[in-house]
């Protein structure tokens, strides 16, 4: 047993009455996490002293950590009234406001708690305030896809060296991004002279690895603008901590740069459609997202917002909205002539035998997304590096060898495509979908 708390057990039962010493054992009951003990010592010293905020507190956060958490409430309300008004106590504020889902104000008393004391910053707290929100926003099934291409947030502004050649296939879409997005953003007299309103978003959708991420800095690279890539996750993150950087700082950022290319991932975490949101403050982040987009504060000129969502159907409607994400572009997955052109741009890269067989690479990989091809090349390569290091010199890939890596590496789309094919179903009342449903052959 401690010796300061066989000390303060033996000073309290010489001197029971002496509330201050009583207090001192509950504080370390608490701190040693004795917490059935330090209920009854608290409300022996409230009992002695009547009124004692602090113990009335400590005894709040006793029953937290008892799970007790409506007793707690109780309290808390209790000492509010009195004007209670200590980091501490705003901490247990913020607790039990997020216990109650309300985010918005757990994390303003977050944010005034460690404001006030940063000792009480909390890293769990702010995991689990996170993850309320994803849990509130965020639609389900939704597949969060492996995010090593992602560059965490202050990772800061980049200049894209790719341009559209390094994007393979995906034609059509890299017209469209040139006559709507591109051409406007560098002649904007033009298309003002003909009253057509330039600005708004573009959103991407489709299966995960099939060339958003990629498209949207490719785009940066086309016009050599600068691309700032945010995950959704980084929204969250400024959000929940108390941190000085906002959406708003981001949208400043960009504006500060452009032409800028300012790019949101995973989108649709961020836009949940507000029928699976069970609480404000995912619609607080939204408003404060579409208040920017809209621009009427600072002017988003020269600024070319670009999203990605793999889960389209998910994203609130307010998002589509003229000038902000109107224009919608289904990224599908790359079609025999795309698939050639990525097999190409990754086999252009390594040592290879003469006379590859593409074509037949390119039949046997339907349903492949560019990352899967991707993949294939990785793997093959792999299985030579082995070769090549025993023989100490570069061992060329075979057909043989790139044949195996398919075999090896199944397609990754075709979860999306009959996930989409349920949304695309029952949720394309506007034609939103039309490209999808073609795409799976569906009749209207
Ligand atoms: N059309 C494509 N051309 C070339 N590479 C591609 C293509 N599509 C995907 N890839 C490869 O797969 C990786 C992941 O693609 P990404 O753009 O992140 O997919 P998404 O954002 O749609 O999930 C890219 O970094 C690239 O290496
Ligand atoms: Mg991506």
């Amino acid at each position: 047993m401690n010796n300061t708390l066989k000390n303060l057990r033996e000073a309290v039962a010489l001197s029971p009455d002496n509330a201050i010493l009583r207090k001192m054992l509950a504080k370390e009951l608490m701190n040693q996490s004795y917490w059935s003990e330090a209920e009854m010592e608290l409300k022996v010293v409230l009992r002695l002293t009547g009124e004692d905020q602090e113990a009335k507190l400590w005894l709040a956060q006793t029953y937290w950590a008892l799970d007790k958490k409506s007793v707690a409430a109780v309290i808390a309300e209790e000492l509010e009234e009195q004007g209670c008004d200590t980091p501490a106590f705003t901490f247990l504020l913020a607790q039990l406001a997020l216990e109650n889902k309300d985010l918005p104000k757990a994390k303003a008393y977050y944010e005034k708690a460690i404001d006030a004391n940063l000792a009480l910053k909390d890293t769990g707290f702010e995991a689990q305030l996170k993850n309320t929100i994803l849990d509130s926003g965020m639609a389900m099934g939704n597949t969060t896809e492996s995010s090593e291409e992602d560059t965490p947030f202050f990772a800061d502004i980049e200049k894209p060296a790719i341009s559209f050649e390094q994007v393979g296939g995906l034609e059509s879409i890299k017209k469209e991004i040139a006559l709507k997005i591109i051409h406007p953003l560098k002649n904007p007299q033009i298309y003002e002279a003909y009253g057509k309103k330039i600005g708004g978003g573009v959103l991407l959708y489709g299966p995960p690895g099939c060339g958003k991420t990629l498209l949207a800095r490719a785009t940066a690279g086309e016009i050599n603008a600068s691309f700032i890539n945010v995950g959704i996750s980084d929204i969250l993150d400024m959000w929940v901590g108390s941190s000085e950087r906002n959406l708003h700082e981001i949208f400043q950022k960009a504006r500060a740069s452009k032409p800028c290319v300012l790019f949101f991932d995973e989108v649709d975490a961020l836009g949940a459609s507000r029928s699976n949101m069970q609480n404000s403050s995912s619609r607080f982040i939204v408003n404060q997202f579409l208040d920017e987009l809209d621009g009427i504060r600072y002017s988003n000129d020269g600024l070319l917002i670009l999203a990605a969502t793999n889960s389209p159907w998910y994203l609130d409607a307010a998002f589509r909205r003229p000038g902000r994400f109107d224009r919608i572009i289904f990224v599908q997955p790359p079609d025999a002539p795309a698939r050639e052109a990525i097999l190409n741009l990754y086999l252009e890269q390594i040592p290879k035998e003469a006379g590859i067989n593409i074509s037949k690479l390119v039949k046997q990989t339907k349903d492949y997304s560019g990352a899967d091809l991707k993949a294939i090349i990785d793997i093959a390569v792999e299985s030579k590096l082995e070769e090549s290091l025993m023989q100490n010199k570069v061992v060329p890939i075979t057909q043989k060898d790139l044949l195996n890596a398919i075999k090896r590496h199944q397609p990754s789309t075709k979860d999306w495509l009959a996930t989409a094919k349920n949304h695309v179903l029952y949720a394309n009342q506007s034609g939103l979908y039309d490209d999808v449903m073609k795409y799976l052959n569906l009749k209207k």
